[in-house]
């Protein structure tokens, strides 16, 4: 039927456009966003807009993928020693059961967010009883989300912008080797679950985008599973890395033998926002998907929550925020129908896109060589 409504919607293509349904027929495994349990959203006094909120992240048009953005860490997880609490993460993980959602699982062995008792100087941890820590946390925890990841952050954020690893409990007492027993002991759990290496800052050639391919390569070199790479990608509006770099970077990476994924993507900016920084923002974000859709190895994207109101970048970033695709009245913002152009294109012509791969493939090998 060729009514007045079917010429407006031809009009107006993204009125009604869906990030993972794009992204799924762009060749993604997903489009997703990571969420905050109710209990913590109660707490930041944002009650009101529940329904709204709630009927977004289970439509499965809209996102196909969630993530715990606090639930899974090892605060909440293990917040005294051997005692292990999973109340938070259960409720996402529970959303993410029962509207089939994939869930990417966040994150075991990280500085931050860590419980007091294990970042602690008084300790006096040695490498034998802090691996045991280790083993004891990762093994808990994923033995009890086993069967519902598709894939765990296993290590987050280990490295410094040099390159160099970051200074951390973990790094002091056992020095890289804190990453090599991370993964080992996550494949001994769960061997079918993928298995990340997941930081920010990666996502263009950079002496910390070569520090990611030093972690990986030594993992493979000692035989230790590790299956993807997790770009977090929390950007800046008004200096994101390129569509070109980010697509380099994907596929050195991939060059590997690992996926990769955004894991955590949002675009800051100066708030009150304007039309310029919205612009600057959906040129980000288009740049971001683009590269994912556009590069191999990239198997999905995730935004570190949809709604501004729930996103953490004004708390840490005073005089920032806006970086996500819904605005406070639920409104969208002009960056997402970047992110569906950035997938739609994607989708034009498979031929056209398996031939650049085909190219991308061949550029990443011959600078492997060089
Ligand atoms: C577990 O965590 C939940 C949510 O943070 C909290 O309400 C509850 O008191 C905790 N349970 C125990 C036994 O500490
Ligand atoms: C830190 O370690 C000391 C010494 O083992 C212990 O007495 C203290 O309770 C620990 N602090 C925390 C927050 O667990
Ligand atoms: C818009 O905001 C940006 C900062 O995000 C600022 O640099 C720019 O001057 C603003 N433009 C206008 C027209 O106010
Ligand atoms: C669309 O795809 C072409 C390659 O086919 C690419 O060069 C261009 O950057 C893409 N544009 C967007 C908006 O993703």
């Amino acid at each position: 039927m060729h009514g007045p409504l079917t010429v407006l919607a031809a009009l107006l293509p993204f009125t009604s456009a869906q990030l993972n349904t794009y992204a799924k027929k762009a060749g993604l495994k997903y489009f997703g966003a990571a969420t905050d349990s109710p209990g913590q959203r109660e707490r930041a006094g944002l009650e009101a807009s529940y329904n709204q909120y709630d009927a977004i992240l289970r439509d499965g048009n809209e996102f196909g993928s969630t993530t715990p953005t606090n639930g899974q860490k090892w605060l909440f997880t293990e917040p005294e020693q051997g005692v292990f609490n999973f109340t938070e993460g259960d409720i996402v993980t529970s959303i993410a059961q029962e509207h089939g959602l994939i869930q990417r699982c966040h994150a075991l062995v990280w500085h931050s967010q860590l419980a007091p008792w294990v970042d602690n100087a008084t300790a006096d941890w040695t490498p034998e009883t802090l691996s045991a820590v280790i083993v004891e946390h990762v093994a808990n925890v994923m033995e009890h989300y086993r069967g519902k990841c598709y894939a765990w952050d296993v290590v987050n954020e280990a490295l410094d912008e040099d390159g160099s690893y970051r200074d951390s409990v973990f790094y002091r007492v056992l020095g890289e080797d804190f990453i090599k027993l991370a993964f080992r002991t996550a494949a001994k759990v769960e061997p079918g679950v993928k298995l990340y290496y997941n930081d920010y800052n990666i996502e263009k050639p950079s002496p910390k985008s070569e520090g990611v391919v030093r972690i990986v390569r030594m993992l493979q070199e000692d035989g230790i599973k590790i299956d993807g790479v997790g770009l977090q990608g929390h950007f800046v509006a008004s200096r994101p890395p390129t569509l070109d770099e980010q697509i380099a970077t994907i596929n050195a990476y991939g060059a590997l033998g690992v996926e990769v994924a955004y894991t955590e993507l949002d675009v800051r900016q100066t708030t009150p926002v304007n039309e310029t920084s919205l612009e600057w923002q959906a040129n980000a974000y288009r740049d971001a998907v683009g590269a994912c859709v556009q590069a191999e190895a990239c198997i999905g994207v995730t935004i570190w929550d949809f709604y501004d109101p729930f996103s953490w970048v004004p708390y840490t970033f005073p005089g920032e925020g806006a970086a996500l695709l819904w605005f406070e009245d639920f409104s969208k913002h002009p960056a997402y129908d970047a992110v569906i152009e950035a997938m739609r294109n994607a989708t034009v012509s498979p031929c056209k896109r398996r031939q650049q791969r085909r190219r991308a493939q061949m550029a990443a090998r011959s600078a492997e060589l060089q």
